[in-house]
C-alpha cells in the first residue's frame, strides 16, 4: 500500500463502483418491455412491436449510460445559473425518450411509463462486496458518496443497497459535475478536511486522475466493463503507479472488502 498518509475521509464514486447499474438496468428494461408488449389494454403499433422484438436491451442500457457520461462530462457549470441546474433524473428521462425515438420504439411506453422506468437509477443493486465492505470502512473512516447522482437518488441507493455512509455528498451540492475540480475540492471542504486527507475510491481512472489533480489520494477498484480507458492506457496507469491502491478484478475478497482488508480492517 503506497498511500502516503492514512486518509481521514473515504469518498466513493457510486455508479459502477458501488452499484452494478448494468445488470439492474438491463433486467428492468427487458421486463418493462415484455410487460408492455403483453398488455392487453395497450395498442402498440406493429412497427414498434417489430422494433421491440429486434432490439438489444443491454445495448440500450449501455447507450443510456453513455448519454449520462456525456451529459456530465460536458456540463459547463458557468454556462447556467444554479436555478437551471439540470438534474440527472431529468436527463435520464429525456435520454431514454431520445433513444426510443432513434430506434423506432416511441410508443412502446407512455411518457408516464418512461418517467417511471427512469427511476430505476434510484434502485440499482450493489456489487456483493459493497455493503459489507462499506460497513467495515465506515467503522474506521468518515465515508461519503461522491457521485454525479442527485442527492435524493444517492439516498435511495444507499437505503436500497444497505450502504453505510457517514455523509451523502453529491455533485449537485456544488452546481457542477465530476470531473470538474470544484466537486472534489467542494467535497473535502464540506467534510472539513484537506483534499490530501481524502481518498477517492472509483472504478474509473479518469475520475481518479481528476481527484488526484485536486490533491486526493486514489483507490482503484476494477469492475467488469466499467473502465472507459483502453487496456493500453489502463496498463500504463498501473505501471506509472500514480494510483495509490489498486484492487484487481476478483482480487482477494473483492472490491470494498479488499479495500478494508488493505487498510488493516478485519474481514
Ligand atoms: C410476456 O409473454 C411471454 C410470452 O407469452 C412470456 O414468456 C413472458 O413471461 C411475459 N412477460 C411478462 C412480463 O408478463
Ligand atoms: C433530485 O431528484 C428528485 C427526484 O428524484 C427531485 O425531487 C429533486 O428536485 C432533485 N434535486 C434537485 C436539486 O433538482
Ligand atoms: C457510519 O458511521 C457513522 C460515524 O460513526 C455513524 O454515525 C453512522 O451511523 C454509520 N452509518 C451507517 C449506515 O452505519
Amino acid at each position: 500500500m503506497s498511500l502516503s498518509q492514512r486518509p481521514k475521509a473515504l469518498l466513493t464514486d457510486v455508479f459502477g463502483t458501488v452499484v452494478d447499474w448494468r445488470s439492474t438496468v438491463e433486467k428492468h428494461l427487458t421486463l418493462s418491455a415484455s410487460e408492455s408488449l403483453n398488455s392487453s389494454t395497450k395498442s402498440i403499433p406493429s412497427a414498434v412491436r417489430a422494433a421491440a422484438s429486434e432490439i438489444s436491451w443491454p445495448a440500450v442500457a449501455q447507450l443510456w449510460r453513455n448519454s449520462y457520461y456525456e451529459f456530465t462530462r460536458t456540463y459547463d457549470p458557468g454556462a447556467r445559473d444554479k436555478s437551471s441546474f439540470k438534474t440527472v433524473d431529468q436527463h435520464h428521462v429525456e435520454a431514454l425518450h431520445t433513444i426510443l425515438v432513434d430506434h423506432g420504439l416511441d410508443g412502446l411506453w407512455t411518457d408516464e411509463e418512461v418517467q417511471k422506468i427512469s427511476m430505476i437509477w434510484h434502485f440499482l443493486d450493489p456489487w456483493p462486496d459493497s455493503s459489507p465492505g462499506l460497513a467495515q470502512l465506515n467503522g474506521s473512516f468518515v465515508t461519503a458518496t461522491l457521485s454525479n447522482g442527485n442527492t435524493s437518488l444517492l439516498s435511495d441507493l444507499a437505503r436500497h443497497g444497505s450502504l453505510s455512509y457517514t455523509h451523502i455528498v453529491s455533485a449537485e451540492d456544488f452546481g457542477a459535475y465530476k470531473p470538474h475540480p470544484s466537486v472534489y475540492l467542494g467535497a473535502a471542504k464540506k467534510l472539513g478536511v484537506e483534499p490530501q486527507e481524502c481518498a477517492l475510491i472509483a472504478a474509473h481512472l479518469g475520475d481518479l486522475k481528476a481527484a488526484r489533480g485536486c490533491g486526493y489520494q486514489t483507490v482503484y477498484i476494477e469492475r467488469p466493463q466499467e473502465e472507459s480507458w483502453s487496456s493500453d492506457e489502463t496498463a500504463k496507469a498501473k505501471q506509472e503507479g500514480w494510483v495509490d491502491m489498486w484492487i484487481g478484478l476478483d482480487e482477494g475478497n473483492g472490491g470494498f472488502l479488499e479495500v478494508a482488508k488493505r487498510f488493516g480492517l478485519r474481514n
